[in-house]
This record gives C-alpha cells, sequence and structure tokens, in this order.
C-alpha cells in the first residue's frame, strides 16, 4: 500500500530509490529539489547552487554536506549554509518526512515551508 502524503508534503520518491551519498534530483510543485540519504538521515535542499544556475544533485556528497561541482562550495545538507566561497547565500532546505515501512517507505518533503 503505499503511504499517504502528510499535510503540506509531496511525495518526492520511494526511499529505496535513494542510494546512500547519491543525489537524487525531483521537481515538487515546480520546485528542483536534491533529495539525499546520508549518515542514516534523508535530506532535501534546493537543487539549484546560490552561486549560478547549477544543478545540486550532480555534486559530491560528504559529511552531510553536498558540493557544487563548478566552483567547489559545499553547502550543509541540515542548514543550506555554504561552506565557503565563491557561494555566500544558503540554498533553502526543506522539511522531509518518511512514511511507510519497508517497501512502501516513501520520502516526503515540504517544499512550501523552509526548515
Ligand atoms: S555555481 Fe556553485 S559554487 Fe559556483
Amino acid at each position: 500500500m503505499t503511504a499517504a502524503a502528510p499535510e503540506g508534503f509531496l511525495r518526492a520518491c520511494a526511499l529505496a530509490d535513494l542510494e546512500e551519498d547519491v543525489p537524487k534530483r525531483v521537481e515538487l510543485d515546480g520546485v528542483p529539489v536534491s533529495v539525499v540519504r546520508t549518515e542514516g538521515e534523508v535530506f532535501a535542499i534546493n537543487d539549484i547552487c546560490s552561486h549560478a544556475n547549477v544543478s545540486l544533485s550532480e555534486g559530491e556528497v560528504e559529511d552531510c554536506q553536498i558540493e557544487c561541482w563548478l566552483h567547489g562550495s559545499s553547502f550543509d545538507l541540515r542548514t543550506g549554509k555554504p561552506s565557503g566561497p565563491p557561494a555566500v547565500r544558503p540554498v533553502p532546505v526543506y522539511p522531509v518526512k518518511i512514511e511507510g515501512d519497508g517497501e512502501a517507505a516513501a520520502v516526503f518533503v515540504s517544499v512550501t515551508q523552509e526548515s
């Protein structure tokens, strides 16, 4: 059975679709979001770097950060803050909920509330 979406949240993907440290780009209500499973948690961060129009989901994940492949700024998956220049502005991060068990477990993201 498919898990129902919590109020205000949209289904991003099945939990089983997420490989550890491999970002997955989804679009929710027209918002590009990179969903990342790492260190036993799932995070959702806006997929566009705050420095230029580059997809963060094409970068690497390490130490709970996602790296922009173009100029190397990393963004904290918990806060969206950049580790250092050239990016100086944070990227929005969104609340995540996991609903359902086993194969039915799904990842839901609220793009209307920034966390
Ligand atoms: S485009 Fe991301 S750091 Fe420059």
